[in-house]
């Protein structure tokens, strides 16, 4: 059976196509067969994430029947396949988001696992997502104008019944002016199911065009990811990673 897993948000910037392109390749390294879709379709960027910029077929040609979704698959060299979206403005002519449930219907079968990188908003780019989706990963940043957003395309999972897995909380600093993760948990009603670090590595490695978890395997953001990977492919649930201890928490203080 294919599960098909959203990573949405519906405010922009907060690392979804981070988080997207690093949970498909921390599960390709586990040895699942998995494909990230670009379903960011006006303003995609998984490819660039990657390094695949100018894919001959992508998700568009699809989309409008002038090609099967399965001729759009790319091997990426972390073992993930890739379904790109168009980069060029033309291709948005005549695109119907719709056509996305019959388009994966005919990927069915052909991975365990299918992630797709949703858009920001809660237009219908990205309910239409929801709507095709069995499961859904909320990405936020610990700060009150993301947690809103995500509180509002939670609501809409919840009317269009696609389950939330739980909430992605990114860019963590473990400044005091933070919102805490057990704060995000009450007001959010769902699981927090990873706390990404703060990472320099993570836009060195998007300037590498290459997820974080191949790039710099051991830095805490891919530390994170991988063992959210790991909680997907349903190995044994571990804890997100603790809270500072106190003396870490001083450092940062007296760091500023
Ligand atoms: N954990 C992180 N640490 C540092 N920078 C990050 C982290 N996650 C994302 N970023 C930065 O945030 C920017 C937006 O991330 P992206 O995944 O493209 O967001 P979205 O897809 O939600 O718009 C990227 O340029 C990336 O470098
Ligand atoms: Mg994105």
């Amino acid at each position: 059976m294919t599960r098909i897993i959203a990573v949405l948000s519906a405010k922009g910037g907060v690392g979804k196509t981070t988080t997207t392109s690093n949970i498909g390749a921390a599960l390709a390294e586990k040895g699942k067969s998995v494909i990230v879709i670009d379903g960011n379709v006006t303003t995609p960027n998984l490819s660039l994430h990657l390094g695949i910029p100018l894919a001959p077929i992508t998700l568009h040609d699809a989309l409008k029947g002038d090609a099967h979704i399965r001729s759009a698959i790319y091997k990426h060299s972390s073992g993930m396949q890739v379904i790109p979206a168009s980069l060029s403005v033309g291709a948005l002519k005549g695109l119907n988001i719709n056509k996305l449930a019959g388009a994966l219907m005919n990927l069915l079968g052909a991975a365990e696992i299918i992630l797709i990188d949703g858009a920001a908003g809660l237009g219908k780019e990205a309910t239409a997502i929801m709507e095709v989706s069995d499961e859904m990963i909320i990405v936020t940043n610990p700060d009150l104008p993301a947690l809103t957003d995500a509180l509002k395309a939670i609501k809409m999972a919840n009317e269009i019944g696609t389950k939330v897995l739980g909430v992605v909380v990114n860019r963590v600093r473990g400044h005091s002016h933070e919102i805490s993760v057990s704060e995000i948990r009450d007001m959010l009603e769902v699981p927090v199911i990873a706390v990404v670090p703060e990472d320099k590595a993570v836009p060195k490695a998007i300037a590498a065009k290459m997820p974080v978890v191949n790039y710099s395997p051991r830095s805490k953001a891919s530390r994170e990811f991988k063992r959210l990977a790991a909680s997907i492919a349903g190995e044994a649930w571990t804890e997100p990673t603790k809270r500072k201890n106190w003396f870490d928490r001083m450092l940062d203080y007296l760091a500023g």
